[in-house]
């Protein structure tokens, strides 16, 4: 195998391992550690990480945890491959450039450079002495956090779309009646990944119709510990006695964003505090006139799609008018492979995991 085989090889092995995450607040990142032992032999993988999450190890942190505790004391020939630049910055976690110096590793190959404020990592590290090569599946590796980095660009949340419907792309029946229309499983995916999202999202009539709560709850319907920001966007007054507003004991707050702009409800979010941090992850979770409304403003970065086998007839459509006139203009998704694969199914219900397609439309 030459070099640039060998060392794609080893990149594509740091991808599958970012793929294992979830996408959210921050960047999938995976990371390879291989020793280079003596002589022309080929280079064996000491340990693999990835990152799973806001508030866990990042990759390169993982990665060498493993290693550490697989016994690995000497780093002095090894490489570390990374899918994104190792980032500068202490945060939650500390930065990686320093963990990668600390521990004597000699050379790093990156996928991408980091286009965020947390970028630099591969000048700090050259100007530390490292060997630094960047752009192994340079391309790949951008486009797997493509849509991340164009929300970190607009200073927005990133976003997810929950989208719950009949096998006609029904929400509602024609009498507005929604619960439920997917299985306990779906709604159970559905509550897991409320646990992890810093805010939801729903319209003004989703809350005066369904009067949902909005909490994470676990699989006996109990509360979690961690609850997300509960959200209602519109103009109108949301009910006094919504049940959003009354389950105190149960959520952490909510938070009424008066406009019918998605953008500038996002970026309300992102300069809000919950939890003692920033809003970096918004799960939209309807109805149709908000979840259009993300739709044709381009500001759905992941959908997971619950499609129950049944069929409403005239009920309520998932979209109404997304800005599409003619095929040309489709939006463009694309399977995505990150958690778990981009089709689960869940009781009777299929579960689809979409991602933008970098193009946007077809
Ligand atoms: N199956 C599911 O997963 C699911 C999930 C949620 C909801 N649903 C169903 O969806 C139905 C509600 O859908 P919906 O479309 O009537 O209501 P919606 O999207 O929940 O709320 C619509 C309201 O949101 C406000 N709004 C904020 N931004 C807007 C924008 N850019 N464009 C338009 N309106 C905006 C407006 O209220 P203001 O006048 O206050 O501005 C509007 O009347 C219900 O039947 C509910 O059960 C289903």
């Amino acid at each position: 195998m030459n070099q640039p085989a060998a060392e794609q090889s080893i990149m594509r092995q740091a991808y599958e391992a970012a793929i294992q995450g979830h996408r959210g607040a921050n960047p999938l990142v995976g990371a390879v550690l291989v020793e280079h032992p003596e002589h022309d032999a080929a280079p064996h993988i000491l340990a693999t990480g990835y990152h799973q999450g806001a508030g866990t190890f990042h990759a390169e942190r993982d990665c060498l945890t493993k290693a550490r505790a697989a016994g690995v004391t000497d780093f002095s020939r090894t490489t570390l491959y990374t899918t994104l630049e190792p980032c500068t910055h202490y945060g939650r976690q500390p930065a990686c450039t320093d963990l990668i110096t600390e521990a004597g590793i000699p050379r790093v190959v990156v996928g991408a450079t980091d286009p965020s404020p947390n970028g630099g990592g591969a000048q700090l590290l050259r100007g530390r002495g490292a060997g630094v090569v960047v752009g192994v599946l340079g391309e790949q590796c951008r486009e797997l956090n493509h849509r991340w980095n164009q929300a970190a660009a607009q200073g927005r949340p990133f976003v997810t779309v929950h989208l719950a419907q009949s096998i006609d792309a029904r929400i509602a029946a024609a009498d507005g009646t929604s619960q439920w229309i997917t299985s306990e499983a779906s709604r159970q995916h559905t509550h897991r990944i409320r646990q992890r999202v810093d805010a939801i999202l729903v319209g003004t009539n989703t809350t005066q119709i369904d009067d949902p709560r909005l909490t994470a709850r676990d699989t006996q319907g109990r509360p979690t510990e961690a609850q997300p920001l509960r959200t209602v966007m519109g103009l109108r007054q949301i009910p006094a006695a919504a049940r959003l507003t009354q389950d105190r004991a149960e959520g952490d707050g909510w938070l009424q964003l008066r406009t019918r702009d998605p953008l500038q409800a996002l970026q309300t979010l992102a300069s809000t505090t919950h939890n003692g941090h920033p809003v970096k992850h918004v799960l939209v979770e309807g109805g149709q006139s908000v979840l259009s409304a993300f739709f044709a403003a381009d500001l759905v970065d992941e959908i997971f799609l619950y499609t129950a086998p049944i069929i409403l007839g005239a009920g309520r459509s998932s979209l109404g008018d997304i800005g599409v006139s003619t095929l040309a203009e489709a939006r463009q998704f694309a399977l995505d492979p990150a958690e778990g694969g981009p089709t689960t199914i869940m009781d009777n219900d299929v579960c689809i995991h979409l991602k933008p397609h970098p193009k946007g439309t077809r």
